[in-house]
């Protein structure tokens, strides 16, 4: 299948990522199919597409007119025959293997035999998700980043059995929606997290041993090595619970202990400060 011959793209799963993944496609001229568990999902899903077009219409990056094009151009559905009619598929359900398993096993059955099945999966092997279906050499990894629409980067990874020709589909479809893709290897965190949550584990324990202060340590990355947002601030919009999650799977697939969760983060995930949706993490948020 041809990267010109992707019309149509399903997208499984209209949560943070999920929507994104649709609106960044459908921005890019595709047909969007997507896909959740039932009707208020996909109707949160398609409230935050309609406003974060709103915003891109407010900072020019889209007119009016486009507006309504881009939206008609999305299908909401609960039943996952639908997806029968795409060309390409995302799949953006939660982290969880068995939920995993269960999506891509079935939109495998579901799609032409020469379609190729992305994962957006943040921690879970590709190499292992491709095992799970019949089309392993057509199973690739395409790691959008959060905020999809606003972040240009797109890790493609190569699962142990991704084949040439899916592999250079998907790094050339991920240019079509103005993203730059870069080609990664299959190993735990990928190169993201691999290289970011040691930052962010490393920025917890300077807090836990009294170095700094959350804001120190923040002004200090920002300040000093240009980053946009300190690691701990960075940490409270991914979620400290997440970053729990991503640190065992460094420790457990790398086995390396310079991997493990700083015991602060622990502490704050087990109180419930999961950062930015719980209100409060590193910092206390407005309600
Ligand atoms: N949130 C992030 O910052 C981020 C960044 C990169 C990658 N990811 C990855 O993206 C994936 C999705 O994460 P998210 O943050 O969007 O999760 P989320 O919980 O916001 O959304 C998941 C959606 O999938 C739906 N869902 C559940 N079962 C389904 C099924 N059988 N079919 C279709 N939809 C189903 C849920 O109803 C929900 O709307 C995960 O693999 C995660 O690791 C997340």
């Amino acid at each position: 299948m041809t990267i010109d011959s992707i019309k149509t793209v399903a997208v499984l799963g209209a949560g943070t990522m999920g929507n994104g993944i649709a609106h960044v496609f459908a921005r890019a001229g595709y047909n969007v199919i997507l896909r959740d568990v039932e009707d208020r999902f996909l109707q949160r899903g398609m409230d935050t597409i309609a406003k974060n077009l709103e915003r891109e219409l407010k900072k020019g990056k889209l007119t009016e007119a486009e507006k309504p094009t881009v939206l008609a151009r999305l299908k909401p559905v609960t039943d996952m025959g639908a997806i029968a009619a795409a060309d390409f598929a995302v799949e953006a359900v939660p982290e969880k293997l068995e939920i995993k398993r269960a999506v891509l096993t079935e939109a495998d059955k579901l799609l032409r035999p020469e379609v190729i099945l992305a994962s957006n999966t943040s921690s879970i092997s590709m190499t292992a998700l491709a095992a799970m279906t019949k089309r392993p050499e057509r199973f690739v990894g395409m790691h959008f980043m959060n905020p999809v629409p606003v972040m240009v980067l797109v890790e493609v990874i190569r699962a142990l059995q991704t084949g040439d020709h899916a592999y250079s589909s998907t790094m050339e479809l991920a240019k079509t929606l103005g993203k730059i893709p870069v080609a990664v290897n299959d190993a735990p965190g990928f190169v993201s997290n691999r290289v970011l949550m040691p930052l962010i584990n490393e920025a917890a324990y300077a807090v836990m041993e009294g170095v700094a202060t959350p804001e120190a340590v923040d002004a200090v990355m920002k300040l000093g090595m240009n980053h946009p947002m300190g690691p701990l601030e960075l940490a409270d919009f991914i979620g400290l619970d997440v970053c729990v999650d991503i640190l065992k799977v460094l420790l457990e697939g790398l086995g390396d202990p310079k991997y493990r969760a700083c015991p602060l983060l622990k502490k704050y995930v087990a109180a419930g400060w999961l950062g930015r949706k719980s209100n409060r993490g590193f910092y206390i948020y407005d309600k």
